[in-house]
């Protein structure tokens, strides 16, 4: 057995992989891959909890799965599956459906501000007991995420307690994983929202497949503060925020950033921002459409995907089902 810690995490295959997704998650998975036991799930059973069609769902799973690889996750070293091709994970939700409380989920903050549409569903109010099961499942240690999911983990931590107290041990206690620099990435049109996938304004959203005009243009746009000064400061989201994008993007710290840009003005700032948010998507980019291109061996990744991914959850689902008296 391995020794390493393990790692769960997942992104839903709901609207386009965007700049927020892979620095708050992806960029911290791909830097884990060799330290840890990695689990990098597609969960598509998430993206149904609000309307999808389907033909456009089974083509975003197949996307989501490309840019996995193409962001650098290593098929030899992580373990990349699609959660409803899992059905461990269903089962193990309505074991803890019946452990949760509806007040506890009536506390979720993103069921609050996504259930003001008409209309919203069962699944979208259950969703947090669904990513609790994908990660208890696999005995996590650490759960890499944007900051936006950090409830869902300690909702996730508080159940896994419930059970283990109230059945006996089973359930590892997972803790959650986020970038100092980078938790939550804010929209280019308003550094007060969250980039997001949902979003309307899609000029606030850099897509990982927008084309570098686009990425040069949204980036142009983006909304600044007043001042001149190129400072992460929390009375300066705006250009905090692009700061952000900057240092993960090239790798270079916040203050020698800072430095950098002493003398310069936004427009340069910004010229040089989308310069290497170009050069370092570009990239992706390439593989992404090379892997494309051999859809077999895609396929051939997600299916020993699953089969490694299930050799683990079976081991955890026998031990619950048999701590609840089922069998
Ligand atoms: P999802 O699909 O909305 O987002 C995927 C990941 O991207 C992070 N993220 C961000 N990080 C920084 N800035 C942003 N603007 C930003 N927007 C999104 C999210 O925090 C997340 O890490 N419920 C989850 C998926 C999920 C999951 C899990 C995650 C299902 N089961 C188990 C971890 C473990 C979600 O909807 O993420």
């Amino acid at each position: 057995m391995s020794s390493q810690k393990r790692v769960f995490s997942g992104i839903q295959p709901s609207g386009n992989l965007h700049l927020g997704n892979y620095i708050g998650a992806i960029s911290q998975w791909v830097n884990m891959q060799d330290q840890y036991d990695c689990f990098f799930c597609i969960v598509d059973l998430h993206a149904i909890t609000v309307s999808q069609d389907p033909q456009k769902l089974l083509a975003k799973i197949k996307e989501l799965a490309a840019l996995y690889l193409a962001c650098g996750l290593d098929p030899k070293k992580s373990t990349i599956f699609v959660q409803s091709h899992n059905p461990d994970h269903a089962s193990l939700t309505w074991i803890l459906d019946c452990l949760t409380s509806m007040g506890q989920l009536e506390r979720m903050t993103q069921y609050k501000t996504k259930s003001d549409q008409a209309g919203a569903s069962v699944g979208l109010f259950n969703y947090p007991i669904l990513m609790a099961a994908d990660i208890l499942l696999y005995q996590t240690d650490l759960v890499p995420v944007g900051q936006d999911q950090k409830q869902h983990v300690e909702l996730t931590r508080d159940l896994a307690q419930k059970f283990n107290s109230c059945f006996g041990p089973v359930f590892k206690i997972p803790k959650p994983k986020m970038l100092s620099v980078g938790a939550k990435i804010m929209s280019l049109q308003n550094p007060k929202q969250k980039m997001s996938k949902s979003s309307l304004d899609k000029r606030g959203t850099i897509d990982l497949l927008d084309s570098p005009q686009t990425i040069k243009n949204k980036i142009m746009a983006a909304v600044t503060d007043s001042g001149q000064e190129i400072i992460a400061s929390p009375n300066k989201p705006g250009i905090s925020n692009l700061l952000a994008i900057y240092s993960i993007t090239t790798g270079l710290e916040i203050n020698q950033i800072e430095k950098r840009y002493q003398d310069k003005n936004y427009g340069q700032f910004k010229s040089d921002l989308a310069q290497e948010v170009v050069k370092f998507l570009t990239p992706i980019q390439d593989r992404y459409r090379t892997i494309c291109q051999n859809q077999k061996g895609l396929a051939k990744i997600l299916t020993e995907g699953k089969q490694k991914a299930k050799e683990v959850s079976q081991k955890t689902l026998d031990q619950v089902y048999q701590k609840t008296g089922l069998r």
